[in-house]
C-alpha cells in the first residue's frame, strides 16, 4: 500500500501496456491478482470473489460480494433464439468453435451493452459475459453429444451450475458432487487471468479498435484454441495417452529435444515463467485429491504424468532451458476424472479466462489515452523497384 509498486522487467520499450491487474514473476514462479498470491486465492477464495477482485481492485465486502453473485447468477440465461446458433453447427463441430460464434453472435442480441463509450453498458457487458459463458459452454457440450440442452438455475452456486448443465438430464436427478465443484471451482480460478498471454493481447488489440466487447471476447477465443496456448490442456492429455506407459516416456522425451522434430512436451515451458507456474503446483495438488475423491487414484495417466515430469525435471535440456510444467500438464487429468472429454478442456479454460480478458478490456477502455494496437514492423523484404510488364518478366 502507500508506494505505487512499479516493476520493470527490464523491456519496458516492449511492454504491451500498463496493467494493475496481474502481475508475474517469471524467474520466482509468482502469479499475484491485484497483489494476492495465487496459491492462497486457491485455497481460501473461490471463483466469484476472484472475479470480483479482478474486475473491482479489492477483495469484497460480505455485502459486495452477495450482491455481485446475485447478479451474475441472475444474467445466466441465454435469450431463447440463440439457441438456433447452436443447433447450425454440426454436431462433430469442437465446442470451441461454438463458443467463438456464439459469443460474437451476443452482439446480435445484446445490443443495449455494446456501446463501449458507456461506463453503465460496459459494466452490463462485462456480467453478462461473465455470467453466461458457462451456458455457452455447457450449452456447446451438449449439443456435441446430442442431449437436450439444460437450464441455468439459480439455486446453485457458479460452479455447481456449470456441472448441472453439463451432467444433468431431463430423465434423472443429477445432485452436483461438492467434491467435484470445489475441483471446478478452483480450476476457474487457476485459469482466471495471466497477464499479457497471447489471447488477452488479442482481447486488448481488438478493443483498442472500439469493436464492441462481444467479438473483443470472441477474438480472444478464438486465439485461445491454438494448441501452443490454451488448446495445450487438450494436446497434453492426448499426449499422456499416446505415451501410455512410463517406460515409452525417455522416447518422448528424446523427441522433445531432437531440433527436427517439431513435438513439443505439451504442458511444458512458458513464455515468462522459468521457474514453476505456481498454477501447475496447484492443480498437481488437486489432481491427487480429486482422483482420490473420485476413487480413480490409480489412475495410470497420472502416473505416467508424474513420471514424466520426474524425468524431463532431471533431463539437463529442460533444466537449462528452465522448462517447467505448466498449468496445462495436470488440468486434463482432472477434467477427463470429472467426466469431460478433451474437447471441454480449452471451452473451460476459455469460461475460466472470460473475467480476465473482460478486466483487462475495462482497464483498456477506462484509460484515456488509449490509442488503437498498432504494432510496427522489422521489413526485410524487396526494397523499391519500379512495374515491369508481364513480356518483359
Ligand atoms: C498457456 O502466456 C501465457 O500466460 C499462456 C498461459 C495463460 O495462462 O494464458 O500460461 C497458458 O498457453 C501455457 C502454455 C501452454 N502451451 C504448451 O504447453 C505447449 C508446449 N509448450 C510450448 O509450445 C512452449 O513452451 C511455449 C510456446 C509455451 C513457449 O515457447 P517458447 O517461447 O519457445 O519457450 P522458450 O523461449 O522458453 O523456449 C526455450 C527453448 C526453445 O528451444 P531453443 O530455441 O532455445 O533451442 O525451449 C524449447 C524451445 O524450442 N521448448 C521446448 C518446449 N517449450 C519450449 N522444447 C520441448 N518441449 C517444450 N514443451
Amino acid at each position: 500500500q502507500g508506494d505505487v509498486f512499479t516493476y520493470d522487467p527490464g523491456f519496458t520499450s516492449t511492454a504491451a501496456c500498463e496493467s494493475t491487474i496481474t502481475f508475474i514473476d517469471g524467474e520466482k514462479g509468482e502469479l499475484l491478482h491485484r497483489g494476492y498470491p495465487i496459491d492462497q486465492l486457491a485455497a481460501k477464495s473461490h471463483y466469484l470473489e476472484v472475479c470480483y477482485l479482478l474486475l473491482y481492485g479489492e477483495l469484497p465486502t460480505a455485502e459486495q460480494l452477495e450482491n455481485f453473485e446475485f447478479t451474475i447468477t441472475h444474467h445466466t440465461m441465454l435469450h431463447e433464439q440463440m439457441q438456433y446458433f447452436f443447433r447450425g453447427f454440426r454436431r462433430d463441430a469442437h465446442p470451441m468453435a461454438v463458443m467463438v460464434g456464439v459469443v460474437g453472435a451476443m452482439a446480435a442480441f445484446y445490443h443495449d451493452s455494446t456501446d463501449i463509450s458507456d461506463p453503465h453498458q460496459r459494466e452490463i457487458a462485462s456480467h453478462r459475459l461473465i455470467a453466461k459463458m458457462p451456458t455457452i459452454a455447457a450449452w456447446a457440450y451438449k449439443y456435441s453429444i446430442g442431449q437436450p440442452f439444460v437450464y441455468p438455475r439459480n439455486d446453485l452456486t457458479y460452479a455447481e451450475n456449470f456441472l448441472h448443465m453439463c451432467f444433468a438430464v431431463p430423465a434423472a436427478e443429477y445432485k452436483v458432487d461438492p467434491i467435484l465443484s470445489r475441483a471446478m471451482d478452483r480450476i476457474f480460478t487457476l485459469h482466471a487471468d495471466h497477464e499479457q498471454n497471447a489471447s488477452t493481447s488479442t482481447v486488448r488489440l481488438a478493443s483498442s479498435s472500439g469493436a464492441n466487447p462481444f467479438a473483443c471476447i470472441a477474438a480472444g477465443i478464438a486465439c485461445l484454441w491454438g494448441p501452443a496456448h490454451g488448446g495445450a490442456n487438450q494436446a497434453c492429455l492426448e499426449m499422456l495417452k499416446e505415451i501410455g506407459t512410463p517406460d515409452r516416456i525417455p522416447e518422448y522425451i528424446a523427441r522433445a529435444k531432437d531440433k527436427e522434430d517439431p513435438f513439443r512436451l505439451m504442458g511444458f515451458g512458458h513464455r515468462v515463467y522459468k521457474n514453476f507456474d505456481p498454477r501447475a503446483t496447484v492443480m498437481k495438488q488437486s489432481a491427487d485429491e480429486v482422483l482420490d475423491l473420485l476413487g480413480v487414484e490409480n489412475n495410470p495417466i497420472l502416473a505416467t504424468a508424474k513420471e514424466l515430469e520426474k524425468q524431463a525435471l532431471e533431463d539437463p535440456y529442460f533444466h537449462d532451458k528452465k522448462l517447467f510444467p505448466n498449468v496445462d500438464f495436470y488440468s486434463g487429468i482432472i477434467l477427463e476424472a470429472m467426466g469431460f472429454p478433451t474437447s471441454m478442456f480449452t471451452p473451460i479454460f476459455a469460461l475460466s479466462r472470460t473475467v480476465g480478458w473482460v478486466s483487462q478490456w475495462k482497464e483498456q477502455l477506462a484509460d484515456p489515452t488509449m490509442k488503437i494496437g498498432r504494432p510496427r514492423q522489422l521489413y526485410t523484404g524487396a526494397p523499391f523497384r519500379d512495374y515491369v510488364e508481364v513480356e518483359d518478366r
